[in-house]
């Protein structure tokens, strides 16, 4: 972290709203940043795809170019993108959605700024998962909001507790986030997780926030409980997702959210005022990913399984981590022993191994004590880290 990158996070000149206090110095960030100055350094910290978008989305976002469609398209989204989402979500959970249901947005990051700090007001509380990913705390506590968390563990695969979720939520709860599969864990909740979740929020006029950037990225033939497929309306809920990690589009930058007619439209308004509209020889990239062949997605989801199922061995291997079998994503998100800071044996590692993983503590507070492993790198790369990890734990006296 350069001086000048803390001086913006925590100097005290009152230009800055007090608010930007909020947000922490980015761990992930931080490590990376260290990770440069090294040499011969394996990333198992990366966030997005290791390969390149499908040729037919970056052709489609070329001739996109090409055809002059470098002007803003309407506010809610490309039309054409709209209608091929409303398909697409129709078809895939069997619930007739209609254009006005869906707003495209810079990435899913601007549609989880949209719903959080449009509905995030002091005293409202927030339920959130801890881990989770590092978006969402400083969001609610920017326009003065309290998160809950409610925390997972890797024994129990960091599974949620639908009881717990629901024990929670009281006068002052507006809503629920959840993230499945999860960034840091790879976890997915089941069916009647999010269905009682989800049917308890409805009764009590609580909103559930879900960010399901990840959808596509679920592994072992398991089924997607999309928080669409366990709700019977869309009044109290808000679906994020995007075509980031799906199809390897991460800096392409779209994303959506869909919610219902009436929250579409609120946000709309608000999305004018923060970005006004999306990338648009993107959004035509997105028609083409939408309407195009599946076959990059499915290749990723065999070549992913392949990597997880060797990490899992791998950690197993390692002395001092609990691990598990994440279901989804590209994270595995094991514990250390109880007590030992994640933070301070991230950092010795990458210094002393040159393997850069993500301390525990970048996305929560309750699990200091673990590492979050990406396994978004080649097979390769995943057993060259584990030849430099597995001796260097062996040597660790916790
Ligand atoms: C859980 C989660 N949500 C949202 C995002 C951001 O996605 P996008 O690139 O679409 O803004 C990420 C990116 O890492 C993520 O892991």
């Amino acid at each position: 972290m350069s001086k000048a990158d803390l001086d913006f996070y925590e100097s005290e000149d009152p230009i800055w709203n007090p608010a930007l206090l909020t947000i922490p110095v980015p761990g992930i960030r931080r490590m990376v940043n260290l990770a440069a100055d090294l040499e011969d350094v394996i990333h198992l910290s990366i966030g997005q795809p290791d390969m390149s978008a499908p040729k037919h989305v970056v052709d489609a976002a070329v001739e996109a170019l090409q055809a002059g469609q470098t002007g803003y398209t309407m506010d809610a989204g490309l039309p054409e993108l709209l209608d091929a989402l409303a398909e697409y979500y129709s078809q895939r959970y069997q619930r007739p959605l209609s254009p006005e249901n869906i707003l495209i947005t810079t990435g899913a990051t601007e549609a989880i700024y949209l719903a959080l700090t449009a509905t995030s007001a002091p005293g409202r509380e927030f339920i959130v998962p801890d881990p989770s990913f590092m978006l969402y705390a400083p969001l609610i506590r920017m326009n003065g909001g309290i998160v809950k968390s409610i925390p997972t563990r890797a024994e129990n695969n960091h599974q949620l507790d639908p009881q717990e979720v629901i024990d929670a939520i009281d006068m002052n709860t507006y809503a629920i986030v959840l993230n499945s599969p999860s960034n840091p864990t790879g976890t997915i909740y089941p069916r009647e997780t999010v269905e009682a979740i989800v049917k308890e929020a409805a009764y009590r006029g609580v909103y559930v926030i879900s960010d399901e950037v990840y959808d596509h990225l679920v592994y072992d033939g398991r089924e997607y409980p999309s928080v669409l497929s366990c709700c019977s309306d869309l009044d109290h809920v808000m679906v994020v997702s995007s075509f980031s990690k799906t199809f390897s589009m991460a800096g392409m930058r779209i994303g959506w959210m869909i919610a219902s007619q009436g929250a579409i439209r609120k946000l709309r308004r608000y999305h004018m005022f923060t970005t006004t509209v999306a990338n648009t020889p993107c959004q035509w990239a997105g028609v083409a990913a939408l309407k195009g062949p599946r076959d990059f997605v499915d290749g990723m989801l065999v070549e992913y399984t392949r990597r997880r199922d060797r990490l899992v061995e791998l950690v197993n291997e390692t002395p001092h981590l609990t691990g598990y079998t994440p279901e989804g994503a590209f994270y595995l998100f094991p514990s250390l022993p109880e007590g030992i800071d994640g933070d301070n044996v991230a950092l010795r590692m990458l210094k002393e191994t040159r393997v850069c993983t993500i301390a525990g503590n970048t996305f929560g507070d309750s699990c200091s004590n673990a590492l979050r492993i990406s396994y978004s790198t080649s097979l390769d790369n995943i057993e060259r880290a584990f030849e430099r990890i597995i001796p260097w734990m062996k040597k660790q006296d916790f």
